[in-house]
């Protein structure tokens, strides 16, 4: 992105910028928390990268008066995950597109979270007619075992990297390559993404059929779930904490939401088991 930015966009060595959103998340090295609005993930870790402009999730009107000639990329979560299952309002990713493409900034989505069948389409932007130039995945490219994170963009992009520019010890392991495709077949055979999709709509409806005077709102899409809190009832971690003791894991996101991200491989029955669970401890817990 560095290199595309000062050969093809022509913008001075060393001063592009990326803009980015408040609330995001996309992991814990120096340049990724530098662009945090959580002052927990920078405490202690200054000083910090610059080139970061931030601006509020879900307004492409900001995005657009943020833009500088300078500006090399916006990246974005399509749907915020460790900020709390944000869903931005539809028609924002491809406002975000055009606006990209009138200002020859690079589009990029950060599916780290929320790609690979998750959100119920193998890519969040795919609940709009969106063309990113680079999308980071992860997690799921795993298949939940072995350490790998690619990043996936187009030749142009690409192209630009020549031989040394980039490396690391592990980087492109023979073996975390061979699961990454063998769980791509998995998600893609298995049609992990309809299955998301479809399971999702029951978790969401039958989630939000629970009657708890301690749950703001249920919300998320295909089995990327966050049930909000009222700030009264005491935070989201004890709440998982009890879960946990009925033998269900879910992590809270933020203070108040219970984030629900099961397996893709659930079945039906296992979400009756632990809706069964979830009722009880959002309506019997003190
Ligand atoms: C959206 C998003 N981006 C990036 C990351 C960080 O990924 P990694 O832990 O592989 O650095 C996460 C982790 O939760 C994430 O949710």
């Amino acid at each position: 992105m560095r290199k595309w930015a000062y050969k093809v966009k022509g913008i001075p060595e060393n001063q592009a910028e990326i803009i980015v959103c408040s609330n995001n998340f996309s992991g814990r090295t120096i340049s990724l928390i530098s662009f945090s609005t959580e002052e927990q993930y920078q405490d202690g870790f200054g000083p910090l990268t610059t080139g970061f402009k931030v601006i509020p999730f879900g307004d492409a009107q900001a995005l657009e008066q943020a833009i500088t000639s300078n500006t090399a990329a916006f990246l974005v979560e399509p749907i915020q995950g460790e900020g709390g299952i944000i869903v931005p309002p539809h028609g924002f990713l491809k406002q975000a597109e055009q606006i990209c493409r009138d200002h020859n900034v690079l589009l990029v989505f950060d599916e780290i979270q929320t790609g690979l069948g998750r959100t119920g389409k193998m890519f969040a932007y795919q609940y709009e007619d969106v063309q990113p130039d680079g999308i980071t995945v992860g997690k799921a490219l795993s298949g939940g075992f072995y350490p790998i994170s690619a990043f996936i963009s187009t030749e142009e992009v690409m192209g630009v990297f020549q031989p040394g520019d980039h490396g690391s010890t592990f980087g492109g392991n023979p073996l975390a390559a061979a699961i990454g495709i063998a769980a791509l077949d998995v998600i893609i055979e298995e049609k992990l993404p309809e299955k998301a999709l479809k399971l999702g709509e029951y978790f969401i409806e039958k989630l939000q059929s629970i009657k708890s005077t301690y749950i703001k709102e249920v919300r998320g899409k295909g089995l990327l779930i966050g049930m909000e809190l009222y700030p009264e009832a005491g935070g989201a971690r004890r709440f998982c904490k009890a879960l946990a003791k009925e033998g269900l894991l879910a992590k809270e996101t933020r203070d108040n939401v219970i984030r629900f991200a099961p397996p893709l491989v659930i079945s039906q029955d296992e979400i009756d088991w632990a809706l069964e669970k979830i009722e009880r401890v959002l309506t019997t817990t003190g």
